[in-house]
């Protein structure tokens, strides 16, 4: 379920980089923005849980992205773990350097649809319980759809309604998808269902290895409530700059609704 406050598109910026340090170099010139950061298999190979440690400890949300693929007890268990990374928090120090005792749950975790529906039932059911077990608000299970570097032409819309239906029926809170499924899919499934866009790119900024790019205004205006932007932020030149520009065009779409 989707409350009030994530009914506004959100900014999340996906930490890709290679160390600890770089990463906790980029969240502190971030925070004062930005809010979500996502941890992506780059960097959770790098260096692990102390990263998603050190950014619920800075009191900020976690979209831990390792989009699980694997047999359902497997991913079941890998989405317990992940959802334990927020727990045991005694070992993390505060700005005060207080202890921090409180489990904090993850806010976005990803798994892949293509996985199939026995997978995304038995990851809910886990996140479900472990959410309860540590107490700790549930994490949000998105299913990747289409990945958006993916520039297939024919059936993309076919197949991503169908991986979003089985992601659906299966119990999970959303999808992954690039901004031109994004008006689709909420009309589909309703406000309740969780989009999360990547591959935005600022007017005239570089396309990368993305294919299906939409701007900031353009995601939001299709529905996405969370826009996933990395190299045009964390390549900048001035990061925190580039994310104020990029909040501005997502507070314009929103008021232009
Ligand atoms: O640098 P860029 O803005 O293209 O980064 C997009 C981020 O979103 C990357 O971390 C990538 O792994 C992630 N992502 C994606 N497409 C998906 C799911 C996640 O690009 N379907």
């Amino acid at each position: 379920m989707v409350n009030e406050t994530m009914k506004k598109s959100k900014l999340i910026v996906a930490l890709d980089v290679d160390t600890f340090e770089q990463a906790r170099g980029l969240i502190d010139q971030l925070k004062n923005d930005v809010d979500i950061f996502k941890v992506g298999s780059q960097l959770f190979t790098a260096c692990g849980p102390v990263v998603v440690r050190y950014i619920l400890a800075q009191q900020k949300e976690v979209f831990l992205d390792l989009k699980f693929h694997d047999i359902p007890n497997t991913v079941a268990n890998a989405v317990t773990s992940a959802i334990n990374l927020g727990s045991k928090m005694h070992d993390v120090l505060d700005d005060n350097q207080q202890p921090l005792e409180a489990n904090k749950g993850l806010l976005l975790c990803t798994l892949h649809t293509l996985g199939g529906q026995e997978m995304m039932e038995y990851a809910a059911r886990a996140a479900v319980k472990q959410a309860q077990t540590i107490g700790v608000t549930k994490t949000l299970l998105v299913g990747i759809t289409v990945l958006t570097s993916d520039a297939k032409t024919d059936n993309i819309r076919d197949l991503v309604l169908q991986r979003a239906s089985l992601a659906k029926k299966s119990g999970l809170d959303g999808v992954v998808a690039s901004s031109q499924e994004a008006a689709m899919i909420r009309s589909e499934f309703g406000d309740d269902f969780v989009i999360v866009t990547p591959g935005i790119r600022p007017q005239g900024a570089d396309v990368g290895d993305q294919k299906r790019v939409a701007t900031p205004f353009d995601a939001v205006r299709a529905g996405s409530d969370f826009l996933v932007v990395g190299r045009p932020i964390v390549k900048a030149e001035h990061p925190a700059q580039a994310a104020q520009q990029i909040l501005q065009q997502i507070e314009q779409a929103q008021q232009a609704q």
